[in-house]
């Protein structure tokens, strides 16, 4: 799990060096801790509609990684803050002492990982276990000129990381665009991962991060530098 955070700090240094962020990832395939523990009242109450084990436990999950990447970042306990969702699913945090200390997060789950990401400005990210299924998927989501841009990446990474960058871009910017409504125009490799560059709806260029890490695939945007 480290290496999944460390690296992420690393891209991050390279993607937005001006933006504070937190992160934190959990192994599913290990126990959790009781949810009492880090949950509060109304996040107990909203556990209860879960029916499905694996649903729970990404869900779980992805509010513990939220919770340690927000003490990490703005300091707390894990009960101190409380994961909501806005109607449309987009999750952030309150700061229950102080419920006008609310925070930008965003949380993503894949297989046995779940992670999330904490920044002072609205951010996104995304995890994938790398399978066949985003190589299946490409026709769905990705244009010949973006399978051109990524044709040197063996193809299920490569699809995956682009499938991770348009899904990290797609909770990260408002209103939320739609697969082609991004466009990669750029790869540039660097030690850690990549750093990725769109076209949103033809204009806004808004770059994220992304790297392979354990066999997934991550990516994670954050506004542009000239926010
Ligand atoms: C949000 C979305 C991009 C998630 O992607 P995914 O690859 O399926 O799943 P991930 O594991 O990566 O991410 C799931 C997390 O994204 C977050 N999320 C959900 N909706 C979101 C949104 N609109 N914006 C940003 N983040 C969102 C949640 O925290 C969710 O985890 P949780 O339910 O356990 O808290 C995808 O579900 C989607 O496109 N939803 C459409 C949302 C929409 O249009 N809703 C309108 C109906 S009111």
């Amino acid at each position: 799990m480290n290496l999944i955070t460390t690296t992420i700090s690393a891209l991050s240094a390279k993607l937005s060096p001006h933006i504070p962020i937190a992160t934190a990832a959990v192994d599913l395939a290990a126990p959790l801790p009781p949810p009492e523990s880090f949950l509060v009242a109304a996040e107990l109450a909203a556990l209860e509609k879960f029916t499905t084990i694996k649903r729970r436990k990404q869900w779980l999950g992805g509010r513990l990684a939220a919770k340690t990447a927000l003490l990490r970042k703005d300091g707390g306990g894990l009960t101190d803050w409380e994961i909501v969702n806005e109607k449309d699913g987009r999750p952030g945090a309150i700061f229950i002492p102080d419920p006008g200390r609310a925070a930008p997060i965003s949380i993503s789950h894949s297989h046995n990982l779940a992670c999330a990401l904490v920044a002072d400005h609205p951010c996104g990210i995304d995890v994938e276990l790398i399978s066949g299924r985003p190589r299946r998927l490409a026709p769905r989501f990705s244009a010949p000129t973006e399978n051109e841009i990524i044709k040197d990446l063996d193809p299920e990474p490569g699809c995956t990381l682009l499938w991770c960058a348009k899904e990290s871009l797609r909770k990260g910017v408002r209103p939320m665009p739609g697969f082609f409504d991004l466009e990669l125009i750029k790869l540039e490799p660097g030690t850690n991962g990549y750093i990725m560059e769109f076209k949103i709806r033809g204009e806004i260029i808004h770059r994220c991060a992304a790297a392979i890490i354990n066999n997934y695939g991550f990516s994670f945007c954050l506004p542009p530098s000239d926010f």
